[in-house]
């Protein structure tokens, strides 16, 4: 075989960069990164979701001038964690650091992070943290999102025993040996990647923390939103269950709850005023309640894959098709249960029946109305 004309550039760190739409900041990031990195063999994968302001485009055009710049560039997909994750498994570098795209994490604590590696080869992670002495949110978040990212942080360090001081932080580098020891624990959805890594590091990693001043963004705007807070108690929740369940599993359950309260009051407030036949108004109440279920399992729970246009409608009537039979296996079940226990187990076989028609949405609404 011929020999490779050019050879190739081989990494010792690799800086994972999840993008949406972030066009405008991967030019100015990798002329920071080139400044910061002088001494390392690095190189940058941006890791994209198909975003609409042509991000990818973008990267692999830089691509065509600078070869350790990269693009992962996933379709038909969206979600911070799952992006961090498949670009760090992209990589052949023994470390790895994730990194936001819009220069609010300071660069220049890279060679720093990478000398705590060098100085001790039992390191597994290194955070880059706003908590510690030297470090600070500076002017990068609002006072009501320091106030939220506070919360979150006591909140984290409490349910999942996190001794860090900057669990949220979205910046840091990891040993890849130690990542591939937890990598298949950790939860694709969502945006706190690092305290999920925490977690499943059950306490067992050598962590180091490096102080940083949270920068302010430059161009584009911020992804988080309030979708990303409930999704982080989810993570709490899948986290304290050992795992069992997850984080799509425990919005799904959220959603349905919700749905429960949208069926007794427009059910109360259809009695009360327009309707007076009971099934009627029931019958209303119930294609509201699977209505509302439907419109927000959409944007949050799916919102990774969420249903737009005419298939937004589609998904609607397939997802009509599910709950339906859905509630013929709640009422079956129920009446079998109560069938067989004593009557004074009335609620007990209305949970079970309930529980079961649940699971059975959850499943067929995810095969079938949010395939993948
Ligand atoms: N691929 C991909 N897919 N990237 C995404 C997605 C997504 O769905 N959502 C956000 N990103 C990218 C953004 O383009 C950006 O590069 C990075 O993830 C962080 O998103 P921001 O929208 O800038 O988040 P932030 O500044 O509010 O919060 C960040 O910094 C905090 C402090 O370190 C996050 O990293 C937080 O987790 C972190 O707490
Ligand atoms: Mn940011």
């Amino acid at each position: 075989m011929a020999k490779p004309k050019t050879q190739g550039h081989i990494p010792d760190l690799t800086i994972v960069v999840p993008t949406f739409n972030e066009r405008e900041n991967i030019r100015p990031l990798v002329a920071l990164l080139e400044a910061a990195l002088s001494d390392v063999a690095w190189e940058v994968v941006f890791v994209d979701d198909d975003s609409p302001d042509g991000t990818a485009k973008e990267v692999r055009a830089l691509g065509r001038e600078k070869s350790y710049v990269r693009v992962v560039h996933r379709i038909g997909r969206r979600g911070l964690a799952g992006a961090c994750i498949e670009g760090v498994l992209s990589s052949v570098a023994p470390i790895v650091a994730v990194m936001d795209a819009d220069l609010q994490h300071d660069e220049t604590r890279l060679p720093v992070m990478l000398g705590e590696f060098r100085k001790d080869q039992t390191v597994d992670l290194v955070i880059c943290s706003r908590n510690v002495e030297d470090g600070s949110s500076g002017t990068g978040l609002s006072a009501f999102r320091k106030w939220g990212s506070d919360l979150a942080t006591s909140m984290a360090r409490r349910a999942l025993k996190i001794t860090a001081t900057d669990p949220m932080s979205g910046f840091f580098m990891v040993k890849r040996e130690s990542f591939n020891t937890v990598v298949l624990s950790l939860q694709q959805q969502g945006f706190k990647i690092l305290a999920d890594m925490l977690s499943a590091s059950k306490g067992a990693w050598n962590i180091r923390e490096v102080g940083y001043t949270f920068r302010e963004r430059q161009f584009g705007e911020s992804k988080m939103d309030s979708a990303v807070t409930v999704e982080f108690l989810s993570l709490l929740a899948v986290r304290m269950t050992g795992g069992l369940v997850s984080i799509r599993f425990i919005l799904f359950m959220i959603v349905g709850l919700s749905g429960l309260a949208v069926d007794l009051l427009v059910l109360k407030g259809l009695l009360a005023t327009v309707i007076g036949t009971f099934w009627v108004a029931k019958t209303v109440s119930v294609i509201a309640a699977m209505t509302s279920n439907f419109v927000l399992n959409n944007s949050l729970t799916y919102r990774d894959r969420s249903l737009r246009g005419a298939a937004f409608f589609r998904g609607l009537l397939s997802f009509y098709a599910v709950c339906a039979v859905g509630a013929v296996a709640n009422v079956s079940v129920a009446s079998a249960v109560f069938g067989v226990l004593n009557s004074q187990y009335v609620l007990l076989a209305g949970f079970t029946g309930a529980l079961v028609g649940a699971l059975w949405n959850f499943v067929a609404s995810s095969l079938v109305t949010w395939k993948a």
